[in-house]
């Protein structure tokens, strides 16, 4: 794709695969919307870029009040003009049992990663079919094709991102839409340190298999080989976070074994 001219709408801007990938486009020349609460970081980000202030804009949001981002996104479109591209990509994981955790973590971990991203969707669809083209990511997650101990409600969260998105390629194949799904496996960003524990608080500390994942970098470039090719889905990791959804679908019973054995930090 060429991206001079065209207007890419990024959430989750201020950390990690976002981030990276804001500094991928912009270097192809796209227009960004950052988002993400971190409105100082994005701006920093901003100034950093290719264009500057000039070309890029800053639109600050929660995620985790996706009723109120039907209005915001409105006025953020009348300030940014058609968006060519929305990354819904922002999100936050979890890290903790069923059965310690608080019913209020797993209805955060919906609005953030899922309720999020149909609000920010159903603000940009609209131009998009009227236009006749544009692109819908979403960052699900390889938890969001498979199980694993500690994470009951954010890859319930995810699975609803790669179901959301399954729905949303049917309805939109015959207007132009070309909706990708992108499942990263352990991809070393801050993604363990901000993960939600049992009572909704930060774990603040790092996992083993975050520290040994992808860089941030790798992820976004196949991304955007991906976003290139008009992939539907891609799966992004090495070792067995790449490789747990193929088990998963090839030997659903050993992959159920190994996931009740390890506990994938
Ligand atoms: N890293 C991995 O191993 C991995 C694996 C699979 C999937 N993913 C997915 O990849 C996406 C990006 O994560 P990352 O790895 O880059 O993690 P990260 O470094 O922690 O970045 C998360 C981003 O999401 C934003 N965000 C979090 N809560 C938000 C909220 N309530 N409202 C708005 N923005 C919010 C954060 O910005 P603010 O804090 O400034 O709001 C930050 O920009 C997420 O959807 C994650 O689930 C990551």
């Amino acid at each position: 794709m060429d991206y001079r001219d065209k207007t890419v709408w990024i959430t989750g801007a201020s950390s990690g695969i976002g981030l990276e990938l804001a500094r991928q486009l912009a270097a192809r020349g796209a227009r960004l919307v950052l988002s993400a609460r971190s409105e100082a970081t994005l701006s920093e980000l901003r100034d950093s870029l290719p264009g500057g202030a000039e070309q890029h804009w800053v639109e600050p949001l929660d995620l985790a009040d996706p009723e109120a981002l039907l209005p915001l996104g409105e006025a953020i479109l009348q300030r940014v003009g058609p968006v060519d591209v929305l990354v819904n990509n922002g999100g936050v994981s979890q890290r903790s049992r069923f059965i310690d955790t608080d019913f209020s973590v797993y209805r955060r971990l919906m609005e953030v990663n899922y309720l999020g991203s149909v609000a920010l969707t159903k603000v940009v669809l609209p131009g998009m079919i009227s236009r006749g083209r544009g692109t819908i990511v979403a960052v699900s997650s390889v938890a969001g094709l498979v199980g694993s101990q500690l994470r009951s409600g954010y890859s319930g969260s995810k699975f609803a991102v790669v179901g959301f998105m399954d729905c949303l390629r049917a309805e939109t194949a015959k207007q132009g839409i070309h909706c990708l799904t992108v499942c990263p496996g352990s991809i070393n960003t801050a993604i363990a340190i901000n993960a939600l524990t049992a009572d909704g608080s930060a774990q603040q500390s790092d996992d083993e298999g975050n520290l040994n994942g992808l860089s941030a970098e790798d992820c976004a470039r196949q991304m955007v080989r991906a976003m290139d090719k008009g992939r539907d889905q891609v799966v992004i990791g090495r070792g067995l976070s790449g490789l747990a959804p193929t088990i998963k679908r090839l030997l659903p019973s050993l992959y159920n074994r190994l996931s009740a054995r390890i506990e994938y930090r």
